[in-house]
């Protein structure tokens, strides 16, 4: 089952950006799939590791260029990276331990974070991004 399908809303016109977008979304349903197949924690875990690490590759490239841009936003949209890559390392170690499982409710807070930051916090920096040429 297809958890988040690519719309025009979650479309940044940034080439780069859409791009990387896209890949996220595509391991976050990856990662549901997996889950709906109750796959054990070692094949769960190994998704959520490849996601953590294109979401901070991610990350670091909109920060590059929104530092280049001096958007003036950058610190608050950092926080936003920082605290989620922060929660990804946390939800690894519970599962690792044994501690949690990936369930609906995990798959929720990805869908839901993903799909706001885009559509709000990405999306502010678009106008500082066109007028410097990013794309
Ligand atoms: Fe596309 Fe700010 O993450």
């Amino acid at each position: 089952m297809t958890l988040i399908k690519w719309n025009d809303d979650l479309s940044t016109g940034v080439g780069f950006v859409d791009n990387e977008h896209k890949a996220l979304v595509n391991m976050i349903n990856e990662l549901n799939d997996a889950m709906l197949q109750k796959h054990g924690k070692e094949v769960v875990g190994n998704i959520i590791s490849r996601m953590a690490a294109y979401a901070r590759n991610h990350f670091e490239h909109e920060e590059k260029e929104m530092k280049a841009c001096n958007f003036s936003g950058y610190a608050a949209h950092k926080k936003e990276h920082d605290d989620f890559i922060a929660k990804v390392a946390e939800l690894k170690t519970e599962l690792d331990e044994g501690r949690i499982m990936v369930t609906t409710d995990t798959m929720k807070f990805l869908k839901s974070w993903l799909t706001s930051h885009i559509m709000i916090t990405d999306k502010l920096y678009v106008d500082s991004f066109v007028s410097h040429g990013v794309h």
